[in-house]
């Protein structure tokens, strides 16, 4: 996801910075987003722009989060982790908070959820498209400067965002993202069932 969203960012024309806990593997993952990307620690990637991704498996974001301490406070973060147990596609966070939540509480950034719902092969698309039209990309969030800055950060894309409501409703993108999955992984095209309503 980090590599996906890098580099359509570093496209746009923002500078991008990977951390990774091992710095060999930023070190690469950088260099295949190409110039205008970088890499670093994770502290320094958590402090750096306007705007920190969080990208990592929810069995790590614990320690993740842990070795950034506070300096995600205050800060916009882009959570678009999904925390979800295999092989039966259920909720790592069961009917506890949801991800973003979790995020939000344990650093007191100003989460946002988004980029959850499709696969990294999506992201690569330049703009990423469903049916030949542009891909809609619902956010949760609750501070309006970290909104606004996913929303151009979306509309960098070729995206079109909208606002799904507040932090409170991240949980039903992650419930969303585990029904798709689940789908997905018995062969229905999630798409079939999610017609529309109108
Ligand atoms: N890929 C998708 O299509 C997709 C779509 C939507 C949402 N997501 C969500 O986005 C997040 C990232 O997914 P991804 O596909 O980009 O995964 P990925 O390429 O496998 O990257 C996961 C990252 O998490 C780190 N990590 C794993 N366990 C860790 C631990 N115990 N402590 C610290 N770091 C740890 C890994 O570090 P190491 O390399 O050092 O192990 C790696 O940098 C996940 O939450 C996933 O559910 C993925």
């Amino acid at each position: 996801m980090a590599g996906a969203l890098g580099a359509q960012w570093v496209r746009a024309g923002h500078e991008v910075l990977v951390g990774a806990r091992d710095r060999d593997k930023a070190v690469r993952r950088a260099a295949d987003i190409g110039p205008g990307a970088r890499a670093g620690g994770l502290r320094e990637a958590a402090a750096f722009g306007e705007a920190t991704l969080l990208a990592v498996a929810y069995e790590g974001v614990a320690d993740v989060l842990g070795q950034v301490g506070d300096v995600l406070r205050g800060r916009t973060v882009i959570d678009c982790m999904n925390g979800i147990v295999h092989p039966d596609v259920t909720l790592a966070t069961g009917t506890g908070p949801s991800v973003a939540r979790r995020v939000a509480d344990a650093t007191g950034a100003h989460v946002v959820k988004a980029f959850n719902l499709c696969p990294d092969a999506m992201w690569r698309m330049t703009p990423p498209q469903v049916d030949g039209r542009p891909l809609t990309v619902p956010v949760c969030g609750d501070d309006s400067g970290a909104l606004a800055t996913v929303r151009t950060l979306i509309d960098d894309l070729g995206c079109v965002p909208a606002v799904a409501g507040g932090l409170d409703r991240a949980g039903v993108l992650e419930a969303t993202a585990a029904y798709v999955i689940g789908l997905h992984i018995t062969g229905i095209d999630p798409r079939s069932a999610l017609p529309s309503l109108s």
